[in-house]
């Protein structure tokens, strides 16, 4: 997909990785990105003065939300499905109002928007749906059950929709970062990547045409062990 030129939408663009989503399309010659939040006074004040950015409110959870913006949004060619939300807690002991607000958000929010999006971007063809997964989609780590099957219903959705929209000229893309230092993971002690890093690497992919994006070195290795050995990467994570 050439990113140059392309008109992206990203979700959840006000922080952690959405933010430098915004700041990488552009760099990679984006020609517009409507920069979304739920709260849209939340982007911040550098990124919405940019004349090539449009700020919109979007709640993935709010299908009269998604609605709005995807008729406001009529000339968006890339569709970044970014927003994400993260519960602790285990398979047997895990709240399960907050694997239901996982799901809601990952998974149902994710195909919510793609659905809204759809006619959009089939009507400015070529396009891509860009959706941001995770490594642990794949297999899960210990203690967040809830985010992991919604990552692996997304993933599985990802799955669905390349297939759906194969011969409508729209690339359906997933990536699949390990951890990254953003709110999400505060107070968690592990190995991650820079948020900048994460999102050159996942709009560099985009713009190589790549169908699946493993967008830092824990997730290139961990996505190699998958590839050839897709239980040996659950015992990996299972630890
Ligand atoms: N951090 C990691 O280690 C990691 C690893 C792999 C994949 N990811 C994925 O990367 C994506 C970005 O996460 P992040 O690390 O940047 O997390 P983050 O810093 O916590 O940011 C999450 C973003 O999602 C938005 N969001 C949450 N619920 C939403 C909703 N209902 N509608 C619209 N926006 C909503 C948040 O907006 P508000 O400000 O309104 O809450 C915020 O902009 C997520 O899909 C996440 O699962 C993260």
């Amino acid at each position: 997909m050439n990113v140059k030129g392309s008109i992206a939408l990203v979700t959840g663009a006000n922080r952690g990785l959405g933010a430098r989503l915004v700041d990488h399309l552009l760099d990679a010659g984006a020609s517009k990105v409507y920069a979304t939040a739920r709260d849209p006074r939340s982007v911040a004040p550098t990124v919405s003065a940019d004349p090539r950015v449009s700020v919109l409110a979007l709640d993935v959870t709010d299908q009269s939300s998604v609605d709005a913006a995807a008729k406001a949004a009529a000339d968006v060619t890339v569709l970044v499905n970014n927003a994400g939300v993260l519960g602790f807690g285990s398979a047997l002991e895990g709240d399960l109002d907050l694997f239901q607000r996982d799901a809601l958000t990952n998974y149902v929010g994710l195909l919510r928007v793609s659905r809204a999006f759809v006619p959009v971007l089939t009507a400015n063809a070529p396009g891509a749906i860009v959706n941001v997964l995770t490594l642990i989609a794949l297999a899960p780590v210990a203690g967040m059950t809830g985010y992991c099957a919604s990552k692996a219903a997304a993933h599985s959705v990802t799955q669905s929709l390349r297939a759906e929209l194969r011969d409508r000229d729209i690339e359906v893309v997933g990536a699949y970062p390990g951890g990254i230092d953003t709110d999400m993971l505060a107070g968690v002690d592990a190995d991650k990547a820079a948020p900048e890093v994460v999102a050159e690497r996942i709009v560099a992919g985009v713009a190589a045409g790549q169908t699946v994006i493993w967008p830092d070195d824990a997730s290139t290795g961990a996505g190699s062990v998958y590839l050839g050995d897709p239980l040996g990467l659950e015992r990996m994570l299972a630890g």
